[in-house]
């Protein structure tokens, strides 16, 4: 069964072919068979097909990938959210909280949170979304996290390593004994990543030294690096995923010269993942996407959907916090929100649209990408052939 898609008013391929750096088409069509695109191109020259839907002049461009969230856990933290809209610092101690309510709810309770935050993002045009542990932080309960979250993607993420949980507090070392022994163990079956909160600016999370030890164990058990890094002030979360040549290292909050010199240098291998909306739940400055670019340094942007620092599964709203706050172009925060997150996922075949890729599409209710940055906070984006405008 083929599936002719027309009325394409513009196509943003993220390839070669088209206009400007995302690729654009105009008057464009495309092809679906078995949830791949087997022809892309101008209108007039689309195939026949079994089956045709018209769009009448509505952008289309790859679904979003959210190449960081962390959707398992139970409860929220507003009252946290509260205090630190009037002053009050973030430090990671919150995450004990959302640990306890995530231990105490029952497989089902996790699995239905998880299915309508990942529904919710779908509603919004995310067709990919990598999901972390990291608020079990018990071998029985890290590995549960990532089981439930294998039945929601193949982008699962060990984060063990998120911080120190309470009753581990006197024993620090002990607690990453575990988290490269026993808990590697239970978890490396269900995960493809390993991640590590690297902050030497918190107490709860991990410097330099017990990151390296968890990012060496989680290669030797055969997972990818990713690496929470420099999001609290400036650290090693940088130089580490560099030197582990991580897919990612995300945040990048406070770089300094030699973490932006590094990262140009590993532009093909290591991304900088962006995370704007947790600059804005925590009231901190925002990286500085433009020195990053104007430098050659690969960028994606992900929400981060969290309960701490970011409780939003909007990638919309991070495309439009890019613009506005990091001084990205929107055509810039489009290609980070699908091409670059597809990168920081070492994916080829999403985040981009071109024969061979999944099709995985996003449809605007808007005739141009510009309108996700210019129109904040209006749902004008959905998975194509989802879509229902209110
Ligand atoms: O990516 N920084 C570490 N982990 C999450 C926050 C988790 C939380 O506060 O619950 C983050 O921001
Ligand atoms: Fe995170």
């Amino acid at each position: 069964m083929s599936l002719l898609v027309t009325g394409i008013g513009e196509l943003v391929t993220n390839g070669p072919d088209g206009d400007g750096p995302l690729g654009i088409l105009h008057d464009a069509a495309l092809v679906v068979e078995d949830g791949v695109l087997t022809w892309v191109g101008a209108r007039r020259n689309a195939p026949a097909c079994d089956a045709r839907i018209d769009v009448e002049g509505r952008a289309v461009l790859p679904g979003f990938v959210d190449s960081h969230s962390h959707l398992v856990f139970a409860g929220d933290r507003a009252g946290e959210f509260s205090a630190r809209m009037t002053g009050v610092p973030y430090d990671g101690g919150g995450i004990a909280t959302s640990m306890a309510a995530t231990r105490g709810a029952p497989d089902d309770e996790l699995r239905s949170l998880v299915a309508a935050r990942v529904e919710e993002m779908r509603r919004q045009g995310t067709t990919t979304v990598e999901i972390k542990s990291g608020y079990g932080l018990t071998v029985a309960d890290e590995a549960r996290a990532l089981r439930i979250a294998c039945e929601f993607t193949t982008e699962t993420t060990y984060l063990g390593a998120h911080v120190v949980p309470p009753e581990w507090r006197g024993d620090r070392a002990a607690y990453v004994d575990l988290v490269v022994g026993e808990m590697l163990a239970a978890c490396a079956p269900h995960a493809r990543w390993i991640d590590v909160f690297c902050e030497p600016n918190s107490p709860h999370a991990f410097d330099e030294a017990e990151s390296r030890r968890v990012l060496a164990a989680g290669v030797e058990a055969g997972l990818l690096p990713r690496v929470h890094g420099n999001q609290l002030g400036p650290g090693p979360g940088v130089g580490l995923a560099v030197e582990f040549g991580a897919a990612s290292v995300d945040h990048c909050t406070f770089l300094g010269a030699d973490d932006v010199a590094a990262l140009v240098d590993a532009a093909d291998t290591t991304v900088a993942t962006l995370l704007p909306g947790v600059e804005f739940s925590t009231r901190s400055p925002y990286p500085d996407a433009r020195r990053l670019i104007d430098a050659g340094v690969s960028v994606a942007i992900a929400t981060d959907c969290n309960p701490g620092t970011c409780y939003s599964s909007s990638m919309p709203f991070m495309i439009a916090l890019a613009v506005r706050e990091m001084r990205m172009s929107p055509a810039e925060a489009v290609q980070a929100a699908t091409r670059g997150g597809a990168k920081a996922l070492r994916r080829s075949d999403i985040g981009r649209i071109e024969v061979g890729a999944k099709a995985d599409l996003c449809v605007l209710e808007a005739p141009s990408h510009e309108h996700l940055a210019y129109r904040p906070g209006v749902p004008i984006s959905r998975v194509l052939g989802e879509e229902r405008w209110v």
